[in-house]
């Protein structure tokens, strides 16, 4: 210290630097504190197994913002120092200068240097735990995505609810660690501005193949065999007579250890599909090609009022997420909510024509939001069933399914987030099994007569459903014959059909 000769508060200051001041002393510790955190996460950063954007938030953004502000102070300090010297060096004592040799200040010194290290630690401490949080499904669903709450809530009704976000949404591997971490800086920010899209937009951009993600748990070669499904829906007929459909779903045909043919044939290693949607939600199909790999050959497939080719950069290899699109935010329609509550008998069938009024009750019009909705189905089905016993208990459940798939405030429910799954409520396999594809001989894909992805085994109510036909049956629909140039989903829009 040069003025280790001079009397303190007093010195004429010299050769003392001018970072020699409380307020540098500050911004030093914590840049040095910032500095050791950043170095803490990047570390982890590079070798935790499972990464995680928002960890890049706290890495990229927040340290060295911290480090900035520090630095800040640091030279701010040494400013402020230089004015004050140039000012009243001569005439007033220096408050703001660290002072070794006073007593006072020593010991604010050490009080200060021991907070500096604790400091340290706290930071590391929090860098770690905050990392270890961040991953968590807690934070992407609750604390920072918000927004995301239609997500949440679905997810976690869903069979994946026990998966984290991240396992999905980010996996491994190093340039969609970057891609996700640029991603996740985006959404910060995009929702501390509050403008987020309502609803958040699907297709997420950037999200992994599928190789990367479902397949490390779901691994494509697994012989899935025929899958025997049933489904109970509900005609809004008085009685509310049941209509069941029970059907064996193709889904590998051929012996196991071949699980070539069916349903999974679209994800086998020896052959590709490819597509191109006119749409951002691929729901407009027009173009696609199937190519054989192992010899090279492909074949094109076209709608009629499509020519040429697509631009190759929107091109898509299509996997898993093509057809099981919702496997953890599944937002399913009114009619299917209820039919599934009366299936469960969280819905009594005795109330006259329930199925046809609860779903009329969560479809109403001008709802903005939630609490809105609640109060609407609550007069709705009171004016429908004012003296009915079951009044209590069915309100409390339709406002129950509405909450966990209908979000007004978000714009989130069923028609905006399509599920592709089967063909009913929407196109679904219909977007490319539709006869209306074709190559340039004109030939259409094969599998797109009724019986080429399901049999149905059963249909119908009461003894129809005892005996199985085992080779199959023709559908018939409950409401009568169908017009063969309509798809379902042109009637079936997961309301009320009339
Ligand atoms: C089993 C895998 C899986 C898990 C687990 C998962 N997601 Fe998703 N998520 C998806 C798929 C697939 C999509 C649709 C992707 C597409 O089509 O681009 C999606 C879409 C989204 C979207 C876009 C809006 C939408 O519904 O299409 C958001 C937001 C989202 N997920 C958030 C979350 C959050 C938050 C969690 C954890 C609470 C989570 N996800 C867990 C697979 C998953
Ligand atoms: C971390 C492991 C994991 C990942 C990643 C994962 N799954 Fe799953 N998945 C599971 C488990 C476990 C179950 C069984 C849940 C049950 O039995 O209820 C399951 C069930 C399923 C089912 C059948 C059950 C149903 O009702 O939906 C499908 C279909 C499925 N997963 C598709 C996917 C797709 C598509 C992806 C990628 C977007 C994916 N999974 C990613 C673990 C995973
Ligand atoms: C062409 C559309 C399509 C593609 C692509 C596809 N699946 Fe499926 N998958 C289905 C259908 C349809 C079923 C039958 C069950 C149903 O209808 O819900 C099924 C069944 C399953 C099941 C069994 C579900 C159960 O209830 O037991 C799992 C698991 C599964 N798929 C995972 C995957 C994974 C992982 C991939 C990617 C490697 C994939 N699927 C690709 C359409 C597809
Ligand atoms: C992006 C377009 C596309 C979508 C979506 C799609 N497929 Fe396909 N699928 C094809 C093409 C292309 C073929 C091969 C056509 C051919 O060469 O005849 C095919 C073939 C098939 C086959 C015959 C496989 C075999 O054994 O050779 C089945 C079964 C099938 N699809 C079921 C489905 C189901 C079920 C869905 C919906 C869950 C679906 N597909 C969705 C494009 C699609
Ligand atoms: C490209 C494959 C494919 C073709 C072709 C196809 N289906 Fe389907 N269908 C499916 C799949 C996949 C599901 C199951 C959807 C699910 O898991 O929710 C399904 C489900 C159904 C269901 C049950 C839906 C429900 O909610 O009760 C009926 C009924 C049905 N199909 C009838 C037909 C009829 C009739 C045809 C012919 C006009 C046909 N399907 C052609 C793939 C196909
Ligand atoms: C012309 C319009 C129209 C078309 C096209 C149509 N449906 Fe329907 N569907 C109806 C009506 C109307 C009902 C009776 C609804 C009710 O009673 O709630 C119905 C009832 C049903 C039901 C039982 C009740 C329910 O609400 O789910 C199933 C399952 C069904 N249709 C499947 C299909 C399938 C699969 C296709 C395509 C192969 C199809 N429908 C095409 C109009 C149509």
């Amino acid at each position: 210290m040069s003025d280790s000769t001079t009397p303190p508060d007093s010195a004429p200051v010299r050769n003392r630097s001018v970072f020699n001041n409380w307020i540098s002393a500050i911004g030093g510790i914590l840049a040095i504190g910032a500095l050791f955190s950043f170095a803490l996460l990047v570390w982890m950063d590079f070798t935790q197994g499972d990464k995680n954007p928002y960890l890049g938030i706290l890495t990229y953004l927040v340290a060295p913002a911290f480090l900035i502000a520090g630095l800040i102070f640091v030279f701010f300090g040494a400013w402020a120092q230089r004015r004050w010297q140039i000012k009243h060096a001569a005439t007033m004592p220096d408050k703001w200068r660290l002072d070794f040799k006073n007593p006072r200040q020593r010991r604010t010194l050490v009080l200060f240097g021991s907070g500096g290290v604790l400091f340290l630690m706290l930071s590391a401490f929090g860098s770690y735990e905050t990392y270890h949080y961040a991953e968590s499904t807690q934070f992407c669903g609750e604390v920072c995505h918000k927004a995301m709450s239609p997500e949440l809530t679905t997810y976690k009704r869903g069979a994946h609810a026990r998966v984290d976000c991240v396992q999905c949404h980010v996996g491994s591997g190093a340039q969609y660690f970057i891609k996700a971490k640029i991603n996740g800086t985006h959404q910060l920010i995009a929702y501390t501005m509050d403008n987020y899209k309502r609803p958040i937009e699907t297709p997420i951009k950037n999200l992994r193949p599928a190789q990367d993600t479902c397949e490390k748990c779901h691994w494509p070669e697994k012989f899935h065999g025929n899958i025997d499904v049933e489904y109970s829906h509900f005609l809004s007929d008085k009685k509310n007579s049941p209509y069941n459909v029970r059907m064996l779903m193709r889904v590998n045909s051929g012996l196991p250890g071949s699980p070539t043919g069916g349903i999974h044939w679209h994800v086998n290693p020896d052959s590709r599909v490819e597509y191109y949607a006119a749409d951002p939600k691929r729901q407009d199909i027009p173009w696609m090609r199937v190519t054989n790999v192992k010899e090279g050959t492909a074949r094109v497939y076209r709608t009629e009022a499509f020519k040429g080719e697509p631009d190759p950069a929107k091109i898509r290899v299509m996997d898993c997420m093509d057809c099981h699109n919702r496997p953890a935010h599944s937002f399913p329609t009114a009619n299917s909510s209820i039919e599934l509550a009366m299936a469960s008998g969280k819905l009594s069938t005795k109330l006259p024509a329930l199925k046809r009024v609860a779903v009329q009750a969560m479809t109403q019009k001008d709802i903005t939001t939630a609490a809105e909705a609640q109060q609407k189905i609550a007069a709705f089905l009171t004016l429908k069933y004012p003296d009915s016993p079951e009044l209590p208990a069915t309100i409390a459940e339709v406002q129950e399914l509405y909450a966990a798939t209908i979000f007004p405030e978000r714009k989130a429910d069923w028609t905006v987030y399509p599920n592709n799954i089967g063909h009913k409520d929407w196109l679904g396999c219909f977007r490319c099994h539709d006869e209306k594809h074709k190559t340039d001989k004109g030939a259409s894909v094969k599998a797109s007569d009724c019986t080429s992805c399901h049999i149905i085994l059963t249909q119908g109510a009461g003894t129809q459903l005892t005996s199985i036909a085992a080779q199959g049956q023709p559908f018939k629909h409950p409401d009568g014959e169908l017009d063969g140039d309509l798809t379902c989903s042109d009637c079936h829009n997961g309301g009320i059909q009339k």
